[in-house]
């Protein structure tokens, strides 16, 4: 590292005629300084004055080969010393404020002068001098300036209130500035020191004074005061050989909800929250320090609640994120738990069982409520509880379920869940909690979203809002257009519970009997799987499931496995309504029900693709662009490796005029920024790009932006407050980036997607097949036909996503998604195993025998086409055209 010089810098050193202010000052001269030596020379109560004390220190700099000249006077005449400096050196470009002087006394005894003199030496000198200096370094955008704090005022001390009041007004002085000060180029510090001096003498013991050398303190001084610092707005202990910034930190503290009656009482119920530093954070600005605050206004006025349900602090609540995974025994186990395939030679429902069925397996679409209810269930059993819910299982019960899969189950999945309580009512006799789990696939794409409504008994009446009153779902009056009957096995309960839901209610007829039953009842949502089975069955387009989109039902009677259910169903505009009943007692088990099917059915989106900025691709625009911030913050980042750890929250950016989409992920380690969609943000920040823009030049600030409804902040709110580094990126460097940027040609649209720096999934095998063997027939038909035959073959892969080629060795054509001539083999695998054909380490028999891979039809042409595995050259996906030809 360089030396840290001060060469054709004018320093102020106040007070330097002794202790510190000395120190400071031949410091400062030593490295090149041009250093004016203030000093009154009085004695240290303030008390009369004289040249002496700085002529000796201008003196002894000069004999060191420094260049110093004397002020004699008081700080409190600011002007003149800072004209001194003007007069001798021409310039001003570091204020230490350090004059001082003690009059300690106890409070009681304490006079009107004692407390005046202390506050015009420290208070009004140290404005005084640095007012002088301030439009010199607003002009020139450059300044330093340190102010002498104590922890006399930091902790208090004995006899010292008018001093430690002084101290603690520089400090206040020195924020103030300090915000002032940093789009200009000015910094403003505060140190506390300890050090021997004949202000100390009186009060440190002996032992420790000879170790207190004033010139341990003054390396932090210079170092604040030099261009290498870059904070500002800082409090240092400093003395001793022990340096240290010191913040303020602030318990988590309570937040009351407006529009409730705030009581002395409240107060007292939550003071040990509102004391308690085990939660703490660090604000370091009006902004953050104002966040809890700003949540409670976003947040709305209170909405009651009783002993059982405090709305305010349950509703909105997230719980921790679960994960969770199943394949197809999974699925297989699920569809046996709710009765699928109880005769075996039912095509249509062997699909949900069999994993090789020819029609190709499926889900059983109402599987989609068990990981979500398995993740409450982890929680319930570890005793994750929402704050402000306060009850036990025995007033809760399940009163309804809707669930919507945007897309069909896979055959395997690695799921991520998110649960959110998102709306409490009050029933009067009871509460009604709606929880939703949005859950989420491996590359983060929303899969499912269930709300689970839970009624709680005799939780209600704290007037509340009730709710929607309208019945949703009622059957029309006609007869149903299809009805389905059913007997429930008697070990049913026994098999669904496989799936997950271990509630002993469901399988030990003790643990019934302590709630009333007369024997282990049916889980309500093995019920809803038996009933939605039927409405499949009947009324999924084209016989097939995947269409299904929702389904909403109220739990409205207990089934007992062994009893037979009744499906009656009525096809209805944009849904099919149902209600089922057990034939046995003529109860109606499930009411306000229907399930929807979607359009077409949906495939999982591509991955997002880099987001250019379009408005930058225009020629000739050379102005940065939210991109190039984006940039700016990978650098930052890059160059800050801790704030990602500090920060651990992620955010998504929408910016509008023109449209783009931003992931700021400060939860993954060092941080990452990624264009395009995040499905786990904490935070998100909607902000047009031109606001967006001047916020990052400081020019905008996002306080007012935020007030004014130009930056909408959802989610964590308090998150966002942790975004103030975005003020600190240089515009330069932006500036910097855009250049480079526009040096570069632009990528077309199409092919950045893999450009984003999000690890990708491999890239699935199937298209780059197709394509490698359309290139391979373009090349070599002929030599291909007579490796295989003239013969046409399918290949159907199984899993996510879902795709189909057919390949016409005849013709030397490849066709997708069932186009083309019918094939005389259709060979259906997964993805992977199609790939570890293609690239040779499978061989076609083995995965065969292993069942990977299932042969429909001429087995003798699928032999012949083991001879062209690994004999095609897959590339690695980067440049992969989107699908087969
Ligand atoms: P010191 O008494 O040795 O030096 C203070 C100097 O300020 C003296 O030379 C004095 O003549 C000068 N001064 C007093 N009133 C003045 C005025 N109106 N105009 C110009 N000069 C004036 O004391 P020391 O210990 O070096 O203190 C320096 C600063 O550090 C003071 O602000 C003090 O409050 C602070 N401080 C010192 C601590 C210590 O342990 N020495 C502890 C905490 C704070």
């Amino acid at each position: 590292m360089p030396d840290l010089r001060f060469d054709d810098r004018v320093v102020v050193v106040t007070g330097a005629g002794h202790g510190l202010g000395r120190a400071h000052a031949e410091l400062f001269a030593a490295r090149g300084a041009k250093v004016v030596v203030n000093d009154l020379g009085g004695d240290r109560r303030g008390d009369g004055e004289s040249a002496r004390a700085a002529d000796v220190v201008v003196a002894a700099i000069k004999d060191a080969g420094g260049e110093a000249v004397a002020s004699y006077h008081s700080v409190e005449d600011g002007d003149a010393i800072i004209q001194t400096a003007l007069d001798t050196f021409g310039r001003i470009d570091v204020v230490i404020n350090n004059a001082g002087i003690l009059r300690d006394v106890s409070f009681h005894k304490m006079t009107e002068e004692d407390w005046e003199r202390v506050y015009r030496v420290h208070v009004y000198g140290s404005y005084r001098v640095t007012r002088a200096a301030w439009p010199h370094f607003r002009d020139q955008g450059y300044g330093r300036v340190v102010m002498t704090a104590s922890a006399a005022g930091i902790y208090g001390n004995f006899g010292q209130a008018n001093y430690a009041m002084a101290k603690m007004g520089v400090f206040g002085l020195a924020n103030a500035l300090a915000v002032e000060g940093r789009k200009r180029g000015v910094h403003v510090n505060t140190v506390a020191p300890i050090a021997a001096s004949r202000l100390t003498e009186s009060v440190l013991p002996p032992k420790f004074f000879d170790a207190l050398q004033p010139e341990y303190v003054s390396p932090l001084v210079a170092f604040l005061a030099h261009e290498a610092c870059d904070t500002t707005g800082g409090l240092f202990e400093v003395g001793g050989g022990f340096f240290a910034q010191l913040r303020f930190e602030r318990a988590q503290g309570e937040v009351m909800r407006l529009g409730r009656a705030m009581q002395v009482e409240d107060v007292h119920r939550a003071w040990s929250t509102i004391t308690d530093f085990d939660q703490r954070e660090v604000p370091t600005d009006v902004m953050t320090a104002m966040g809890p605050i700003v949540a409670n206004i976003e947040a709305g006025p209170s909405r009651g609640g009783n002993e059982f349900v405090d709305v305010d602090r349950a509703l909105g609540f997230t719980y921790p994120e679960t994960t969770s995974r199943y394949d197809e025994r999974d699925l297989a186990i699920y569809a046996l738990g709710v009765g699928a395939a109880s005769d075996p030679l039912d095509a249509h429902e062997l699909r949900f069982v069999y994993e090789m069925h020819r029609d190709g397996f499926v889900a059983v679409p109402t599987y989609g409520v068990i990981p979500a209810i398995n993740g409450v269930l982890a929680l319930a059993k570890e005793g994750t509880m929402a704050p402000g819910l306060n009850y036990g299982l025995e007033r809760l019960l399940h009163g309804e379920q809707r669930m919507t899969l945007h897309r069909p189950l896979p055959s395997r999945a690695e799921l991520t869940h998110r649960s959110r309580i998102v709306d409490i009512f009050d029933k009067g006799k009871g509460a009604l909690i709606l929880t939703e789990t949005e859950t989420f696939d491996e590359d983060g794409d929303l899969l499912i979203t269930n709300v689970f409504t839970a009624f709680i008994k005799g939780a209600g009446g704290w007037g509340g809002d009730p709710g929607p009153k309208e019945k949703k779902n009622v059957p029309p009056s006609r007869p149903p257009d299809a009805v389905e009957k059913q007997k429930i096995e008697a070990d049913q309960a026994l098999l669904y519970r496989l799936s997950g839901d271990w509630n002993p209610l469901h399988a030990d007829p003790a643990f019934a009997a302590a709630f009333g039953f007369e024997r282990p009842i049916l889980h309500g949502l093995c019920t809803m799987g038996y009933a939605a089975r039927h409405v499949l069955r009947h009324f999924a387009p084209q016989d097939d499931p995947r269409f299904f989109q929702s389904i909403d039902v109220r739990f409205s009677k207990s089934v007992f496995p062994g009893e037979t259910l009744v499906t009656e169903m009525w096809k209805e505009e944009d849904r099919v309504v149902f209600v089922a009943r057990v034939e046995e007692r003529d109860a109606v088990v499930l009411q306000n029900a229907a399930i929807t099917f979607h359009e077409t059915i949906p495939e999982k989106a591509v991955p997002t693709a880099r987001v250019t900025d379009e408005g930058a691709a225009a020629e000739g625009q050379t102005a940065p662009t939210s991109g190039d911030v984006f940039l700016a913050i990978e650098a930052y980042l890059a160059e800050h490796p801790d704030l990602a750890a500090n920060v651990g929250k992620v955010f998504q950016f929408r910016l509008t005029d023109p449209t783009s989409l931003w992931t700021l992920d400060l939860q993954a380690p060092g941080g990452r920024v990624a264009p395009g969609e995040t499905a786990s943000a904490h935070c998100t920040l909607e902000i047009s790009e031109a606001d967006f823009m001047a916020m990052t030049r400081g020019e905008a600030d996002a306080q007012k932006l935020y007030f004014g409804g130009q930056l909408k902040i959802s989610g964590d709110v308090m998150a966002s407050q942790k975004l103030t580094f975005l003020s600190q990126l240089d515009p330069s460097r932006v500036a910097d980036l855009r250049a480079t940027r526009a040096a570069t040609p632009a990528v077309p649209r199409d092919e950045v997607t893999d450009e984003a720096p999000v690890p990708a999934r491999p890239a699935p095998t199937a298209p780059r097949f197709a394509a490698a063997v359309t290139e391979q027939l373009a090349r070599d038909t002929a030599a291909l036909r007579d490796a295989v035959g003239a013969v046409v073959v399918a290949w159907r892969i199984t899993d996510d996503p879902e795709s189909s080629f057919t390949v016409d060795f005849g013709e030397g054509a490849v066709h997708r998604d069932g186009g083309g001539p019918g094939a005389e083999v259709t060979l259906s695998l997964r993805d992977e195993h199609l790939e570890a054909w293609a690239t040779g380490q499978a061989d076609l028999q083995r995965l065969f025998q292993r069942g990977h891979v299932r042969i429909d039809g001429d087995v003798a042409i699928a032999h012949r086409l083991g001879r062209l595995g690994g004999a095609l050259k897959l590339n690695d996906g980067a440049d992969a055209p989107g699908g087969a030809a």
